[in-house]
């Protein structure tokens, strides 16, 4: 993680000494997506990171059409949306493969998560998973394990540009702690940073990545005076929940602290990263994630909006992107 994140701040360099804006969300991918491909599959993609995203955007497009459709058409039919869905996810799922085929004619196996698929027997039978199945999981991970956080990191630039206040305060506690410690010792220095997650959070919190998800009734229930049947459908809205009054306060205000003060603290009000039995299973990796890149990029850099007066509204499809690009200078700090 650390040595992409540093790869990363050489680029942004670069920018900074060249005077050019950068598009904040394509930005956040090509850097989620290399540190996904290296800490799992210990695979390098980013070369092709503008193809990956166009195929991601289109699988974006095409389920959020379906989840809001009232009568969604069977993906088997031949319409336009359902052929350029199966395109986009072919596409996905050939990268994917020819990750998995180079690990296998490589004669080993690995010590990263693909080599964990590949090696993992049913502790019953005693098989191995087929290696479509072994593909399956790797391209869950693979679009799971980035596109959420290059979301999440987007909308913490950007409201956190929009906070003066907050970034202030971010940067002198990085200062703080960078002023103790070599960047070198980033895994000695991770417990320094853990202040940083609240801005994870908190950006999280308004601009929730998936901002809504689903549940189907297991039996007859009652919610709030509402009679829900066995075999219903049930959408659970972080976005919605996360503006409750009941739960926040002064939910429109971009505030790091609250979380030190307790808010947030009920894991059904607040579930970013879902609840039960089928939550997210990145959720660690995410929060380490952030930490390391706010870490590192805010030592040396700020982050500024192109048009600081702009509000970028979010554009719901399976994650809440900003509608429009987010432009921002990079700017050495001084
Ligand atoms: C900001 C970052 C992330 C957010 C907001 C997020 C959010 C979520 C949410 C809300 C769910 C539950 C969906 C439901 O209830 O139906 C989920 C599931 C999942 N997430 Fe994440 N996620 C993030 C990052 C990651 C990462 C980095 C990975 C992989 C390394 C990942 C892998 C998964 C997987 C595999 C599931 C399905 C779990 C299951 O069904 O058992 N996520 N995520």
């Amino acid at each position: 993680m650390q040595s992409v994140v540093l790869n990363f701040h050489d680029d942004m360099m670069e920018f900074a000494e060249g005077g050019k804006p950068i598009d904040m969300f394509s930005q956040m991918l090509r850097l989620a997506l290399d540190m996904i491909n290296r800490t799992m599959f210990s695979n390098d993609v980013s070369q092709r990171h503008l193809e990956i995203a166009e195929h991601i955007y289109a699988l974006n497009v095409f389920m959020k059409k379906r989840n809001f459709s009232v009568l969604p058409l069977p993906v088997w039919m031949p319409t336009k949306d359902n052929r350029s869905f199966k395109k986009a996810l072919n596409a996905l799922d050939e990268i994917v493969m020819e990750i998995v085929e180079k690990r296998l004619s490589s004669g080993e196996f690995g010590d990263d998560l693909l080599g964990m698929l590949l090696s993992s027997k049913d502790p019953e039978t005693g098989e191995r998973m087929s290696i479509s199945q072994v593909r399956a999981e790797a391209v869950t991970i693979f679009i799971t394990g980035h596109e959420t956080t290059a979301t999440a990191m987007t909308w913490a630039y950007y409201l956190l540009s929009k906070s003066p206040g907050s970034l202030k305060e971010v940067h002198a506690s990085i200062d703080d702690v960078f002023s103790q410690l070599e960047i070198s010792d980033m895994t000695g220095m991770l417990d320094e940073l853990k202040f940083l997650d609240d801005i994870l959070m908190e950006s999280i919190r308004m601009r929730p990545p998936i901002y809504v998800t689903y549940r189907r009734a297991s039996k007859d229930t009652e919610i709030c005076g509402y009679k829900i049947k066995k075999g219903e459908s049930v959408h659970l809205s972080p976005y919605i929940m996360n503006k409750d009054q009941r739960c926040w306060t002064a939910p429109e205000t971009f505030n790091p602290s609250r979380f030190q003060n307790g808010e947030g603290s009920n894991k059904f009000a607040f579930f970013p990263f879902g609840a039960g039995p089928r939550s997210c299973i990145g959720s660690h990796f995410t929060i380490l994630e952030a930490r390391m890149i706010l870490a590192i990029l805010g030592r040396s850099f700020q982050f500024e909006l192109v048009s600081p007066d702009e509000e970028m509204e979010p554009e719901p499809l399976v994650t809440l992107k900003p509608r429009d690009p987010v432009m921002m200078w990079v700017k050495k700090r001084v």
